[in-house]
């Protein structure tokens, strides 16, 4: 199958970007064509320092392969390196109605905050690029986190309509969504009824390559719920099941195992528990990173070689669009 993911170069790299998505790219590149990028076009829908941006894609990219991208199975490559999605996504903005994307939560929830007068176009836009990333590389799998779901309801409506109007030409994508259990939405560590985020204060979320103090000092005070109970109710202890999806992810332990383990015991011992687990998990990862960052000329050639790889293919597809839809082609 060939699979297709991306993600922003913007804030460190968090345990719900690994458990929901980076986590299921690296064991999908052992069977199938996969292209990872870089969404460095993405992030510019956020004021950006251009050399804070430049480094941090960069820094991305170290992290992705320390985290178990493999070059030589995967595709890996920065967004902006490719220039046909920006032509494809004109093209596909065509077809779609403006009131389709005013809906898109995210779109609603970015512009509230900045209102609708001033908020970028890329604000709305950004579905249409995100589809235009998916359906030029003729993507049928597309692994993601929850969050990003709807965004890809309008990729598949998107392929549907370009084909109906122009002629079959890009597969339609399927979202592959982990189960909540399998880490589709981690949450915030500081309020767990929202998702943990990249854009939220530094104690909600735990980076990938955070240092043992700071991980066992962000899990020990982690927002649990009332009781005592260590048991996976998402809907009444959203803290505490939170806990329990991480410490079964990362234990390849189940999370009734895990409940039973700590059946006895209070919150304090299993964040102590946990704590130490992810100090002993996250430490080859850190590692890794470490080692690579030595090699910076390594990555650099990493990205060359996707940018080439993924290049073709963007071309192609591309050459086939301008045909279907009566650009000129000379
Ligand atoms: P981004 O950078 O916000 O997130 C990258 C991936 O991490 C997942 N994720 C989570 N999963 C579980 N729990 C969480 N708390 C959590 N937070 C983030 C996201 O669902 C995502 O899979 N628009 C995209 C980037 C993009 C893209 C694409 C993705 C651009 N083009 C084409 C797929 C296909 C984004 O900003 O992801």
């Amino acid at each position: 199958m060939r699979i297709l993911s991306g993600i922003q170069p913007t804030g460190a790299y968090h345990i719900g970007n690994y458990l929901g998505a980076i986590r299921h790219w690296v064991k999908l590149q052992e069977d199938n064509e996969c292209f990872f990028f870089i969404a460095d076009l993405h992030a510019l829908t956020q004021p950006q320092d251009p050399k804070i941006l430049r480094n941090s894609t960069i820094e991305k990219a170290i992290e992705l392969v320390a985290l178990g991208l493999d070059p030589a199975r995967s595709t890996i490559f920065v967004q902006s390196q490719i220039k046909e999605p920006t032509e494809l996504a004109w093209i596909l903005s065509t077809i779609v109605p403006v009131g389709e994307l005013e809906r898109m939560t995210q779109y609603k929830e970015k512009s509230k905050k900045k209102g609708k007068e001033s908020a970028n176009m890329g604000l709305l836009n950004y579905p249409v690029l995100q589809a235009a990333d998916i359906l030029l590389y003729k993507t049928e799998g597309v692994p993601i986190g929850k969050d990003q779901v709807q965004h890809l309801e309008l990729s598949r409506n998107l392929a549907k309509r370009f084909n109906q109007k122009f002629g079959d030409t890009f597969p339609v994508p399927k979202a592959m969504v982990p189960s909540l259990e399998m880490g589709a939405k981690i949450l915030s560590l500081q309020d767990p009824k929202r998702k943990m985020s990249k854009s939220d204060p530094p104690d909600s979320q735990l980076g990938m390559l955070e240092d043992p103090d700071s991980i066992r000092r962000k899990i020990a005070n982690a927002v649990t719920d009332s009781g005592k109970q260590i048991v996976f109710n998402p809907a009444e202890k959203p803290g505490i099941s939170n806990l329990l999806v991480i410490f079964s992810l990362f234990s390849e332990q189940s999370i009734k195992e895990v409940e039973k383990k700590f059946q006895k015991k209070g919150y304090a011992p299993f964040k102590k528990a946990l704590g130490e687990l992810l100090v002993e998990k996250l430490e080859p990862f850190r590692k890794k990173y470490e080692e690579l960052k030595r090699r910076e000329l390594y990555i650099q050639e990493i990205l060359r070689q996707g940018q080439k790889k993924a290049q073709s293919t963007a071309q192609n597809t591309m050459e086939e669009v301008r045909e279907k839809i009566g650009l000129l082609s000379f």
